[in-house]
Formats: C-alpha cells, sequence, structure tokens
C-alpha cells in the first residue's frame, strides 16, 4: 500500500477500507508517514467528508494507537462529560462535583485551552498546589475513595490523535464533522468510563457555527459510543456568547465556586442542571430527569456540592481553604471598567472576540509553550438581552499590565447596542440521546 495512492482515492472521493485506514493512522502515528501527506489527505477528508463506516474505523484505529484506561476496578457505573469548547465554559467544575456529590463516580480526563478558547486543566491550576498529573494508580484510588477525579490526559492515551491535532490546527483541518468526531470520540473511549455526556457547543465562539452542524457532529459522536456500546447524549448548547459572566482562570474558578454556592450566574447554573440530571440517568442513579433534578438541587442547598469540589482540590494536593474564602486567589493589578457609549438592548457579544482579548491580556497561549497568567480576565457585566444607559459598565477588564486602547476597542467591538427590545437567548436547545 502506498500513501499517495490513498490520497488519491480520498481526493475522488471513494470509501476506504478498515486495511486502508488502518495503515495511514498506524503509519502516521509510527512516524512513517510524513506530515506533508497527511495534511493532504487531512484536507481532502475536509472537502469530501468520510462515510459513517469510514468514521467509526477512524475512530477505533486512533483509540488503539496507544494506552486505553481500565477503569473496572472503580466500583459502579463511571460518569464522564465533554464540551467541544467554549468561552467562559467552567462548567467541568461545576458539574462535576454536582454529580459526585450524588454518589455517581466522575472520572474525568480534561485537556488545557488553546487559542481563544479556556482549558480545564489551566483553570484548576489557578488553584495553588492543585495537581492535575496524576498516574493512572492515584486516579483509579482517588474516585474510588472520594467519587471524583479531575486529571490531565496522560501521554499514552491516542498518540494518533495528539500528533494530528497539531498538524490540523496548523492546517486548517480543525472544523471537520468526522475529524472531531473521532478525535473527541477515541479520546473519551479511551479513557474508560461507562457513559459520555457531550455538550456540542455552536455558535460565534464555538467550532460549530450553526445548530444544525453541532447535531450533526453530536449525532456523528452518539452513534460512535452506540456503535462501541456506551451510553452517550449530547447537549446542543449556544456559545454565541460567553458561558457565565467570568473569562479568564480564577476568575472562572471563583464564579465555579459561587456557583456550586447556589449564587453564581443562572445559565451557567441552568446548564449544569439539566447536564447532570442526564448524567444521572445515564448512571441509573435516578428513574428520570425530574428526579435527578431534584437530587442535584439538593446537593447544591446543602453545601454537598461545594465540599465535594473542596475535598478534590484537598485529595489533589491544591490549597482547599481558596474554595472556602475566594477572596485568597491572587487578583490582577488593574481593574478596568469598560462603560457604554450608547444607550440600549445588547443584541450580541462576541465570544470569539472577548476570548481573545483574554488571551492579549495573559490568560491564554497563543502558542502551546506559552505561559498563562492565572489571575487576569474579564467579567462581564452586561450579557445579550441586557438593558444598558451611557456610562454603565459592561465589563471590566483584570489585567496585570497596562491595556492598550487598541485591546479596549476589541472589547467595545465584541458589543452591539440595538436601540430596541432584544430576548434573552436560549442556552440549550435539546438533548439527544
Ligand atoms: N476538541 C478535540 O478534542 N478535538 C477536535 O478535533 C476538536 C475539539
Amino acid at each position: 500500500m502506498r500513501m499517495v495512492d490513498l490520497i488519491e482515492l480520498k481526493k475522488n472521493n471513494h470509501e476506504l477500507t478498515k486495511e486502508q485506514i488502518h495503515f495511514i493512522i498506524k503509519g502516521y502515528n509510527d512516524g512513517n508517514i510524513p506530515d506533508y501527506q497527511m495534511s493532504a489527505f487531512l484536507m481532502a477528508i475536509c472537502f469530501n467528508g468520510l462515510s459513517k463506516h469510514e468514521t467509526a474505523i477512524l475512530t477505533d484505529e486512533m483509540l488503539h494507537s496507544g494506552e486505553i484506561i481500565d477503569l473496572s476496578e472503580i466500583a459502579g457505573v463511571k460518569v464522564d462529560k465533554h464540551s467541544t469548547g467554549g468561552v467562559g465554559d467552567k462548567t467541568s467544575l461545576v458539574l462535576g462535583p454536582m454529580v459526585a456529590a450524588c454518589g455517581v463516580k466522575v472520572a474525568k480526563m480534561s485537556g488545557r485551552g488553546l487559542g481563544h478558547t479556556g482549558g480545564t486543566l489551566d483553570k484548576l491550576e489557578s488553584i495553588p498546589g492543585l495537581q492535575i498529573q496524576i498516574s493512572k494508580d492515584d486516579f483509579i484510588k482517588q474516585v474510588n475513595e472520594i467519587g471524583i477525579a479531575i486529571i490531565g490526559q496522560s501521554a499514552t492515551l491516542v498518540p494518533a490523535d495528539q500528533k494530528m491535532y497539531a498538524l490540523r490546527d496548523v492546517t486548517a483541518t480543525v472544523d471537520c464533522i468526522p475529524l472531531i468526531a473521532s478525535s473527541i470520540m477515541s479520546k473519551k473511549l479511551a479513557s474508560g468510563s461507562d457513559t459520555i455526556l457531550l455538550d456540542v457547543k455552536y455558535g460565534e465562539g464555538a467550532f460549530m457555527q450553526t445548530k444544525e452542524e453541532a447535531k450533526r457532529l453530536a449525532q456523528t459522536m452518539i452513534e460512535i459510543g452506540q456503535h462501541l456500546g456506551k451510553d452517550t447524549r449530547a447537549a446542543i448548547s449556544n456559545m454565541n456568547q460567553p458561558l457565565g459572566k467570568a473569562i479568564g482562570n480564577s476568575l472562572e474558578v471563583i464564579e465555579a465556586i459561587d456557583t456550586l454556592n447556589g449564587s453564581g450566574p443562572e445559565d451557567l447554573l441552568n446548564l449544569c442542571l439539566e447536564a447532570g440530571s442526564h448524567m444521572l440517568v445515564q448512571a441509573k442513579k435516578c428513574k428520570n430527569e425530574e428526579s435527578a433534578l431534584k437530587m442535584l438541587k439538593r446537593v447544591i442547598d446543602t453545601g454537598q456540592a461545594l465540599d465535594k469540589f473542596k475535598e478534590m482540590v484537598k485529595y489533589q494536593h491544591g490549597n482547599d481553604e481558596y474554595i472556602g474564602n475566594p477572596e485568597l486567589f491572587t487578583k490582577a493589578k488593574l481593574i478596568i471598567e469598560v462603560k457604554a457609549k450608547q444607550a440600549g438592548y445588547i443584541q450580541t457579544l462576541e465570544a470569539k472576540t472577548l476570548g481573545i482579548v483574554s488571551m492579549k491580556l495573559g490568560g491564554g497561549r497563543q502558542t502551546k509553550d506559552d505561559v498563562i497568567d492565572h489571575s487576569v480576565g474579564i467579567i462581564l457585566n452586561k450579557k445579550v438581552g441586557d438593558q444598558c444607559k451611557v456610562g454603565e459598565v459592561l465589563a471590566y477588564i483584570h489585567a496585570n499590565n497596562e491595556v492598550s486602547d487598541e485591546l479596549i476597542n476589541e472589547l467595545y467591538g465584541a458589543y452591539k447596542i440595538v436601540d430596541f427590545f432584544v430576548e434573552k437567548p436560549i442556552l440549550i436547545d435539546e438533548i439527544l440521546v
């Protein structure tokens, strides 16, 4: 077999066989197929797509390119969730402890942020001392003992995806449904949980621009999960504006703590309640979503969800005093008020633009090696559907260096204010099961 012939086949929209896909993934993972041939192949997939059968085979080949974690030593159903990424998305920090406080085991491997999207690991690392590189044995022990662990993905997990994702990132081949689906699902399947809840985001701040594309991606991932015997469900949610009010690492952890305390933003809490209710049903903890919802609200009201987060932080060597007293988080040196120059209603609030502003403040990475400043970011005071008067604060910039007028103008550019009433947008469109 020759890679050039397989590229030619995909260029001409032929369906590839299991042997051919195996040859490509193994060859690339082993270093026998060069980046330039893989790039051409990935671009051909972007133009011609993959059949359901090819997508399932690709996922399976990627899954078997490295270690597959066996969580059978953990008693009970292990649940996992994954968000396709967005701005201000601190869901895992809230949802994980809520679900674990209900007695369901959460064994989660998370990633770092890149570009305008944030990553759960970077957020967690704003808690002093917290460790995310944990051995497999300690991971299993932790989930068995306290019911939850959120750690970094091991380097041995789906190495083919690690190589392919880095290549896709620089060859404009990320936003392609079969490639995203196989990338996400191979990692979720390799991390060993029994059930998967996906949060597939659409909109200006997400990979998928439209609801329809997000549904197609979700459906593709559900089919892959079900094909491999995992209960997989997907929430389709709106990322046309950031989730919650905080963007930036420690600011988002503080917002997650507030939400676990019952005083966080409504959109974040609702997403966690809705997604969490499905996770409890998937784990067979509750018979239906209504009873699951009651259980989740109870663990917030009683403080058990926040206690679970504290317990996880302590177990992972983080300073848990920060969870009880968020005032301890290091604050940025400057807090700049960005005030409305016109009155009206917020019609749009571009998530991607805000994610980029936060990244430029130092809260995110432009390249993999950039070092993050955990204390910087943005707190939104006005979101879509809110009314504002001239001079009212739209957002607060938290910075450690002087902020240029250019960057402040970029933030202004994220807001579109109109002189007529604007409805608040719906956050979750539906949950596909
Ligand atoms: N997240 C992933 O893990 N992979 C993709 O391809 C896109 C988003």
